[in-house]
């Protein structure tokens, strides 16, 4: 069996507590998992699976980091800063839209949000037009194969972190609710998948329902995290065996596509600051919000719910003051 080495980041466990007055509002018993409070680099969930990258990389000898993603990346931002941290560089390839997409003005991505932070935190980044998730990820191949080519010990690391290391971190972050009177449905944002193959991990077989709000509209997605989870289980004592079918996702509120704010989401976000005084984010959990909102007004989601908060913060200062009048 595989033992995961991590070096700490986070301060673990984050903030577990109940949502009184979007309780009222849902009429759910509604519970919010704090991880927009990992406490570092910005937070958001990143930092859980980065905490055991991180050391995968100082076990390897890694002298640079390559990865890729979108313009607005949460786990870019967050890697460069352990990276830092670590003596390490970090070099990531990234699209603004890695996907067909048609913006509806011909406007420049903000560099504000993360893309300034990732400055901040000393991360170099290549910046391409937009193409597939394909096409983004053999671009970061190819930067890597040429740093390689050039002397450096590098280590690839798959978008959003979502690698067996990923995937433990949630499974392990599912341990923090121990504790809790076990929940009916624990809603999140899904896009890379190891935050949904991880906590599937912890709590397949038990009776509460792990719902992803996919913010990633290719139907795909569900094979490609069975075969995620599948890797992270190889590598346990008593690993078994998941298909796409496993996978609890939801593709009804992914609005205009991946990395563009919803107008459901946007008035999701407004919702908890005024009712809770948190702050979500345009792209991942201000969906994720409005997913849950939805179905509970359909009546889909009932009882104890907790909402995992994924961070992604950083997002919101990307946006003009016009999104939220
Ligand atoms: C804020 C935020 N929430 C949710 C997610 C989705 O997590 P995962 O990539 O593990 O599916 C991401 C990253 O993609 C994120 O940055």
């Amino acid at each position: 069996m595989t033992v995961f080495r991590k070096v700490p980041l986070c301060q673990l466990p984050t903030p577990l507590h109940r949502l009184p007055n979007l309780s009222a509002i849902t009429g759910l018993d509604l519970w919010i998992k704090r991880d927009d409070l990992t406490g570092f680099a910005g937070g958001g969930n990143k930092g859980r699976k980065i905490e055991f990258l991180i050391a995968a990389a100082q076990d390897a000898g890694a002298e640079v980091l390559v990865t890729y993603g979108s313009t607005h990346s949460n786990f870019i931002r967050q890697l460069a800063a352990a990276a830092a941290m670590h003596g390490i560089r970090c070099v990531a390839s990234t699209m603004a839209h890695p996907y067909e997409f048609e913006p509806a003005s011909t406007e420049k991505e903000p560099d504000t949000g993360n893309r300034l932070l990732d400055e901040i935190f000393g991360a170099e980044i290549h910046e391409h037009p937009d193409g597939t998730w394909d096409e983004l990820e053999a671009l970061a191949l190819t930067t890597a194969e040429r740093l390689r080519a050039a002397g450096s010990k590098v280590m690839f690391i798959p978008v959003g972190g979502s690698s067996p290391q990923g995937v433990h971190a949630f499974a392990l972050a599912a341990h923090e609710l121990a504790e809790e009177t076990p929940f009916d449905t624990i809603v999140f944002a899904s896009s890379s998948g190891s935050t949904h193959a991880g906590l599937l991990s912890a709590f397949h077989g038990t009776k509460t329902r792990i719902l992803g709000i996919a913010c990633d509209p290719e139907p795909e997605i569900g094979e490609e995290f069975a075969r995620l989870l599948n890797s992270y289980e190889a590598l346990l004592e008593n690993p078994r065996q998941f298909t796409k079918e496993d996978f609890d996702l939801n593709f009804e509120f992914v609005g205009p596509g991946y990395g563009v704010p919803s107008e459901a989401g946007l008035a999701a976000i407004s919702l908890m600051a005024r009712r809770e005084g948190i702050l979500l984010d345009p792209i991942y959990t201000g969906k994720a919000f409005a997913g849950l909102l939805e179905l509970a007004q359909r009546g889909e989601l009932k009882g104890r719910v907790l909402f995992w908060h994924t961070g992604g913060v950083p997002g919101l200062f990307t946006l003009p003051l016009a999104a939220f009048r």
